[in-house]
């Protein structure tokens, strides 16, 4: 169907972000299930308690616009799953996983804060207080879920690399 209002634009840009809600979860799952970090593991297992509840706030969202929740199939949200499931799959050792990992999982919630911002910015054209602080609350749980990632970052890489300060092994010689 044509958008061709703003209202039609949220909607759609809505049904989006919820199915790509849906993905993320479940892709959180199995990166939860891989993840051999402890403090990673728990970051993960975290958010996706969020995640949750994120979607039940944009079922809100649907409800305060007049619409019924709806998933619009979201190629940006499956291309990443499919891009961390592939990095799992071809990581030789957990702790390169594990880096790995947190790199997919920052890009998924930049992905996300953007996405985020569109629909606040929609929906203070449209006067909607009440999605305005919904969609502000998923967002700002994005934002420092994306921090805490990116800060991650340098000392799950130093961990595959070996440079923990003793608590890797070193590699074995064949
Ligand atoms: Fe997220």
């Amino acid at each position: 169907m044509p958008i061709s209002t703003a209202k039609e634009k949220f909607v759609h840009e809505l049904a989006d972000l919820y199915d790509a809600e849906h993905q993320f979860l479940e892709g959180q799952r199995q990166m939860q299930r891989r993840a051999s970090d402890e403090r990673l593991r728990t970051m993960i297992m975290e958010h996706i308690a969020q995640t949750e509840d994120q979607i039940k706030n944009l079922e809100q969202v649907f409800g305060v616009v007049g619409e019924q929740p709806k998933r619009e199939s979201c190629s940006g949200a499956k291309g990443l799953v499919e891009e961390a499931a592939k990095m799992m799959a071809e990581a030789a050792r957990p702790e390169i996983c594990d880096a790995m990992l947190g790199g997919a999982a920052a890009k998924v919630e930049h992905y996300e804060m953007v996405s985020y911002a569109d629909l606040i910015t929609g929906a203070e054209l449209m006067g909607q207080t009440k999605a305005i602080k919904l969609l502000k609350a998923n967002r700002d749980q994005e934002v420092k879920t994306a921090r805490r990632m990116e800060r991650a970052g340098p000392r799950l890489l130093k961990r595959a690399l070996g440079q923990s300060g003793g608590q890797s092994k070193k590699p074995k010689r064949s």
